[in-house]
């Protein structure tokens, strides 16, 4: 039987992914890439609704890429793209704007968040529309799944509402996606706020772990994490969330479960736990950083290796969206 479909994309938006993007996302696309037919993309036309420097989103883009590989996405294992080299991106995304309601689009609460930031009136369209482009996104490829964050369960509902919605009018066209929700892959928090998640494109890095960042600034910014004035060890997400924080981050990359952590660190201090976690991230990142270095040192090499994903993706883009134009009447 084939094997089914998942799809997930991350915005070339920093010059480095967070522990967060890792945990909750880029280590799940490794561990399945196997079992699944994967598509993993870097979602440049995403990255532009917020104005974005040329130069370096094209920096980034390659960053992102070579941060990838280096995480172990092998490119004959699943497809590795950028969004842009497929053009189906867009031309899907505009049928799909078509069949959204402004009142639906308006309900998307993750606009509500980030426009806020950027003050009144200056959010872009493309800002407003890009829940529209996501659900384009993993249209196209005939996902059966999507990893998904609790931050993007609503995308993936519109994802559904307007696949069944276009197969509902024009005949079944789209396979309609379903969350995959991955056991312990529960937000990682911000350090130095960890009422807020770890976001790369957070407005300050004091609380980020930048897996391409020095391992002795991240090792400083684990010891400076903002715990609580009590002493124990414990596992809190309401009254203790940093050093629930902590444990979790530690829990996940260990491999160990919290109960076994909190039993380990009876007795012990805040500081003896944050000096183990700074030397699990360390040990951990530090050759990370080098093999994306060396992806990043063979330019050619890594556009032959995104240039070739493309091809992969764009076979399957190019069938859905030609089925889909025929549809409505093009
Ligand atoms: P960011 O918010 O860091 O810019 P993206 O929007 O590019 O990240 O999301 C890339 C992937 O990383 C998504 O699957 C998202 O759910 C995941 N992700 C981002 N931040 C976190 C976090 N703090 N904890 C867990 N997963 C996260
Ligand atoms: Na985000």
């Amino acid at each position: 039987a084939a094997r089914p479909r998942v799809l997930s994309g991350i915005q070339p938006t920093a010059d480095s992914f967070t522990l967060g993007n890792y945990l909750g996302a880029v280590r799940n696309w490794v561990a399945m890439q196997d079992d699944y037919d994967a598509f993993y993309m870097v979602v440049d036309l995403h990255a532009i609704t917020v104005e974005q420097d040329p130069a370096t989103l094209r920096r980034r883009t390659r960053v992102a890429a070579a941060q990838l590989l280096a995480a172990g996405l092998d490119p004959q294992r699943c497809a590795l793209f950028v969004q842009s080299h497929v053009p189906e991106h867009a031309q899907l995304g505009w049928v799909m704007s078509c069949l959204t309601g402004f009142g639906e689009a308006s309900r998307m609460t993750q606009f509500k968040d980030k426009s806020a930031k950027q003050g009144s009136g200056a959010a872009s369209v493309g800002l407003f529309t890009y829940p529209i482009l996501q659900v384009a996104d993993i249209l196209l490829y005939q996902a059966n799944y999507v990893p998904v964050g609790e931050d993007q369960r609503q995308h993936l509902e519109l994802s559904r509402d307007l696949a069944q919605r276009f197969n509902g009018r024009y005949g079944k066209t789209f396979t309609v996606p379903e969350p995959y929700i991955v056991k312990d892959t529960a937000k990682i928090m911000d350090l130095q706020d960890p009422g807020a998640k770890m976001s790369k494109s957070a407005e300050s890095p004091a609380g980020l772990i930048e897996l391409l960042a020095d391992p002795k600034v991240n090792a400083k910014k684990i010891r400076s994490a903002v715990t609580d004035t009590e002493r124990e060890i414990r596992f809190d997400e309401v009254s203790k969330p940093g050093v629930s924080n902590l444990l979790r981050i530690y829990a996940a990359l260990g491999e160990r479960s919290i109960a076994d952590l909190e039993q380990e660190y009876v007795g012990k201090g805040y500081g003896d736990l944050k000096k183990d976690l700074a030397e699990l991230v360390t040990e951990t990142f530090t050759p990370f950083k080098e093999r994306t270095e060396q992806f990043l040192a063979d330019e050619g090499k890594l556009d032959a290796i995104l240039a070739e994903g493309g091809e992969k993706a764009r076979a399957v883009a190019a069938k859905t969206l030609a089925e889909v134009y025929e549809r409505i009447g093009f």
